[in-house]
């Protein structure tokens, strides 16, 4: 449940349907799912797998795979790295999250028709934003400062049910209004020239590197936290399948309602006739889509924001759990001190964005998603089959499915991270 917690978030309700609209809309969804299984659940396995190993922090745990000197200075690089990326993320991650958070506010404030609050709710000011940055970092460093078992685990199997029953009341409702077909239409039927775009294949893969919670050592330190009993491959294929699943289900609510908000007069398409995307779509256009529908709107408003709310901070929780516990094991710091301390951290780069937004944050949301999610991916890839060895990530494999030899995972798996996952990443990389 943390797992996909982690998992599903902002990229999954937010990414992948807007990426899919602006993409060709079924194309992407193809080349999503083939790269999603293809490239992203095998890295997925590998931090899955080193972390339950090694039961410990990101750099801890690839430092103790690698023998030589070189390979554990290399350990230390990219744990580092993938440490300072998930930071960042997080700073962005939060003044989304804030918007979010600011919405569902508004739509309370319109319940109890406090016009004046709800009119500072939904503006864009930088007060706004940073007030909004501060309460989400607050929230995630609470819940992180309670530990695993009753801070990430409880909080995780109580938001994500959540989430998914929201999930589907929304699409029934939202499907049911005129234009939502046109929006279906788009998703749902392929435009196979696209395919041939190289942005479709990067687009792509970011996204499933990002949806994942890959490469910044996250699904490497909840690997860590799982019992020797687990069926590693089974458990990783579920978490993948879940994130994999709430994406394409996503696709069928934001879609549709794009086009339903066409269909009520609200403006989609930018002045070059793209989509609105990105964070426009969901703080622009959407908010109009619910006004537009009468008094049931703000109610479906509601839903809609919590929804994105839950969805993010149970992945919020995820990325400060990276370098928390590395401040607890590897500089023994405590828990609590820890949190606070990183997440004031965060809070300060987050609101270094806010006041500079326009050059900073699509300058820092490309460049921890799109180059270096990625590459320390292919990281983690070269050291699951690289360095360390092959007898030990069986063995390891092996204490939760103990026949796992025989089974197709272990035939195919390791051949895979070893060489053509690496190899499939730097052609897309470099596409
Ligand atoms: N997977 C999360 C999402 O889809 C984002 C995330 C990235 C979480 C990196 C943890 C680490 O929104």
């Amino acid at each position: 449940m943390a797992a996909s917690g982690s998992a599903v978030g902002l990229g999954n309700i937010w990414g992948f349907p807007t990426n899919a609209a602006s993409n060709g809309g079924a194309a992407f969804l193809c080349a999503y799912l083939f790269l999603a299984f293809a490239l992203a659940y095998p890295a997925l396995m590998a931090e899955l797998i080193i972390g339950r190993a090694a039961r410990a922090n990101g750099i801890s745990a690839l430092q103790s795979i690698s023998s030589g000197n070189r390979s554990r200075l290399a350990a230390f690089l990219v744990g580092f790295a993938g440490m300072i990326t998930v930071t960042f993320i997080l700073s962005f991650y939060s003044i989304v999250s804030g918007w979010m958070m600011a919405h569902f506010f508004d739509s309370i404030a319109e319940i109890f028709k406090l016009m004046t609050i709800s009119n500072w709710l939904t503006s864009d000011a930088p007060l706004r934003n940073s007030l909004f940055v501060i309460l989400f970092v607050l929230l995630t460093v609470k819940i992180i400062s309670a530990g695993v078992k009753d801070g990430i685990e409880k909080w995780a199997s109580r938001l994500m049910p959540s989430l998914l029953i929201l999930l589907i009341l929304l699409i029934f409702y939202v499907v049911s209004l005129p234009g939502a077909v046109d929006g279906l239409r788009v998703y749902l039927v392929p435009d196979f020239s696209q395919l041939s775009d190289p942005a479709l294949l990067v687009d792509a893969m970011g996204q499933a590197f990002f949806s994942l919670s890959l490469g910044v050592g996250t699904m490497l330190i909840y690997g860590s936290y799982i019992s020797d009993k687990e069926n590693l491959p089974a458990l990783g294929g579920l978490v993948a399948l879940l994130d994999i699943g709430i994406a394409v289900i996503a696709g069928l609510l934001i879609l549709p309602a794009m086009y339903v908000a066409l269909s009520n007069g609200v403006e989609i398409f930018d002045s070059n006739g793209e989509f609105i995307a990105g964070p426009g779509l969901i703080v622009s256009v959407l908010p109009n889509l619910f006004e537009t529908m009468g008094a049931g709107g703000i109610l479906v408003s509601l839903a809609f924001f919590s929804l994105m709310t839950i969805a993010s901070l149970t992945s919020s929780i995820s990325m400060l759990e990276v370098p928390v516990s590395y401040a607890i094991e590897y500089h023994g710091i405590s828990r609590k001190r820890a949190s606070i301390w990183i997440g004031a951290l965060v809070t300060l780069i987050s609101l270094l964005i806010v006041f500079n937004f326009d050059p900073l944050f699509d300058q820092v949301v490309s460049i921890t998603t799109e180059l270096s999610q990625p590459l320390l991916g292919l990281a983690f890839c070269i050291f699951a089959a690289w360095v360390w060895q092959r007898d030990e990530v069986l063995k390891e494999i092996k204490k939760g499915s103990p026949h796992v030899e025989n089974s197709v995972f272990w035939r195919v798996w390791p051949f895979y991270v070893k060489f053509i996952c690496p190899v499939a990443i730097l052609i897309v990389y470099f596409q």
